[in-house]
C-alpha cells in the first residue's frame, strides 16, 4: 500500500475502531475513552529528561501552581531549581512540542497520522504532583490525552456556560458542570473534541501526553495568506498605471472618481485570481517550521546513493500541483511529483526510488540534506 496506514484496519489505539470509523463517529463530534490504547505504555522520557527540556530556552514550557483558589503561572525556560519540590502537591509542568526534540515522541505522534499532517500540531507532556492540573477549561482544538505515568482523574462535560474566572493568568471555567468522570491508568487514552470542558487532576505523581491539533481560524488564515500575497502582488501584477483619458473636468475635486475604485478592486481581484498561487502560499504557510525550530546541519559527506528519511522536525506536504517542505513550495508533476508525495506520506524513500528521481529533483534532495531537512536512511 502506498502512503500512510490502512485506514480500514481496526486499531487497539482507537479501542478497536478503524481510523475511518473513528473519524466518522468521534472526530470533532464526541469523546472516546480507550482503555489500554497502548498496553503497557511507559513514559518515553524520564522525569529528569523532561525537566531538562523545560530548562532549555528552545523549548516552550510553563509551570502552574494552585492552592486556596489562587493560580500562578510561570513561563519557561524553567531551570530545575525553579521547580517546586517533588513532595509539594498541586503543581504541574507543561512542556510543549516534545515531538520536535525526541525521536520516540515523534514516533508516537506519527501513530495519529490518520489525521492530515496539516492538522497535526504537537505532543505536549505534562508532569504533575498530587492534585496538580491546569484546572477546568476547554480548548479550541481536538486532543488525545494519553496517560503515561501514574493516574489522573478526568472529569468532562459539554458545558454550555463558557464564562471564565476573571483575573487569572489562565483560562478556568467559572462554573464547570462535569457529566462524566474517568480515572486513567498508564496506557489509557481519552479523546476530546474541541470545546468539551475537561479537568484532569493528578492522583499522585502523574505524566500525561497530549496529542494536539492545529485549527487555523478564518481570520488568521486570511491575514497570513493576504500578507504573503501582498509581498508578491507587486511583482506579479506589473506596474500598469491608472489611466483616465475620459476623465471630465470636476467642480467637486474632493470626490474619489468611481473609476479609481474600479481600478483598485480590479487590482486586488487580479492578485487573488490565481488559485495555484493561493495553493502555493497555503502549502508554504502550513509547512513553515515553528519559530523555535532549527535544523542541525550534518557533517559533510560524500554522495550516499542510498535512501533518505525526513528529519523529525521537517514538515512536508503536497497538493495536486505542488510539493511543500519547511515553508518552501515547488511545482511538481509526473514521476518526480509521485515520488515526492511518497516521501511526504511515508517520510522516507528507498534507494531505488531516489535513483528514479530526475536530476533536478535529486539536486533538491541534496540541498535539503545539506540543510538538515532530511538524512541518509540507515
Ligand atoms: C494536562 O496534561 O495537564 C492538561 C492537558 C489538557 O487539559 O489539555
Ligand atoms: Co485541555
Amino acid at each position: 500500500m502506498l502512503g500512510g496506514m490502512d485506514i480500514s484496519q481496526p486499531l487497539r489505539l482507537l479501542g478497536g475502531l478503524s481510523p475511518a470509523q473513528f473519524m466518522k463517529r468521534h472526530w470533532q463530534k464526541k469523546p472516546l475513552l480507550v482503555r489500554q490504547a497502548i498496553p503497557g505504555f511507559q513514559p518515553l522520557l524520564s522525569r529528569p529528561a523532561l525537566f531538562d527540556l523545560a530548562a532549555d530556552a528552545a523549548v516552550e514550557s510553563r509551570l502552574l501552581r494552585h492552592g486556596g483558589g489562587r493560580w500562578t503561572l510561570r513561563q519557561g525556560p524553567l531551570p530545575r531549581r525553579g521547580l517546586p519540590p517533588l513532595g509539594q502537591p498541586d503543581w504541574t509542568l507543561l512542556v510543549q512540542g516534545v515531538d520536535l526534540h525526541h525521536a520516540g515522541v515523534h514516533a508516537l505522534l506519527r501513530q495519529f497520522r490518520f489525521v492530515p499532517d496539516a492538522r497535526l500540531d504537537d505532543v505536549m507532556i505534562s508532569y504533575a504532583t498530587e492534585g496538580g492540573g491546569v484546572g477546568p477549561h476547554f480548548d479550541s482544538y481536538d486532543v488525545f490525552l494519553l496517560q503515561a505515568h501514574g493516574r489522573r482523574r478526568w472529569r468532562i462535560g459539554r458545558q454550555k456556560d463558557l464564562r471564565l474566572v476573571e483575573g487569572l493568568p489562565l483560562k478556568i471555567l467559572a462554573d464547570f458542570e462535569p457529566e462524566e468522570e474517568y480515572v486513567l491508568d498508564p496506557g489509557d487514552m481519552l479523546y476530546l473534541p474541541p470545546r468539551w470542558a475537561h479537568d484532569g487532576v493528578a492522583l499522585g505523581e502523574c505524566m500525561t501526553y497530549s496529542i494536539g491539533f492545529r485549527q487555523p481560524a478564518r481570520g488568521e488564515l486570511a491575514r497570513e495568506l493576504l500578507q504573503r500575497l501582498a509581498d508578491e502582488a507587486g511583482d506579479g501584477l506589473g506596474d500598469a498605471a491608472y489611466r483616465d483619458p475620459g476623465q471630465a473636468a470636476v467642480a467637486a475635486p474632493g470626490a474619489v472618481p468611481p473609476a479609481m475604485f474600479d481600478f483598485a478592486r480590479d487590482a486586488v481581484e487580479r492578485a487573488l485570481r490565481d488559485p495555484a498561487q493561493l495553493a502555493m502560499l497555503l502549502g508554504e504557510w502550513l509547512t513553515e517550521p515553528k519559530p523555535n525550530v532549527w535544523f542541525d546541519t550534518p557533517p559533510a559527506r560524500g554522495d550516499a546513493a542510498g535512501g533518505v528519511a525526513l528529519d523529525r522536525r521537517t514538515r512536508m506536504m503536497y497538493d495536486e500541483r505542488h510539493v511543500f517542505i519547511n515553508g518552501e513550495g515547488y511545482r511538481a508533476s509526473g514521476r518526480d511529483a509521485r515520488l515526492m508525495r511518497q516521501l511526504a506520506d511515508e517520510r522516507s524513500l528507498g534507494a531505488g526510488q531516489v535513483a528514479r528521481l530526475s536530476e533536478d529533483a535529486q539536486f533538491l534532495l541534496a540541498q535539503w540534506k545539506e540543510a538538515g531537512w532530511l538524512h541518509d536512511d540507515a
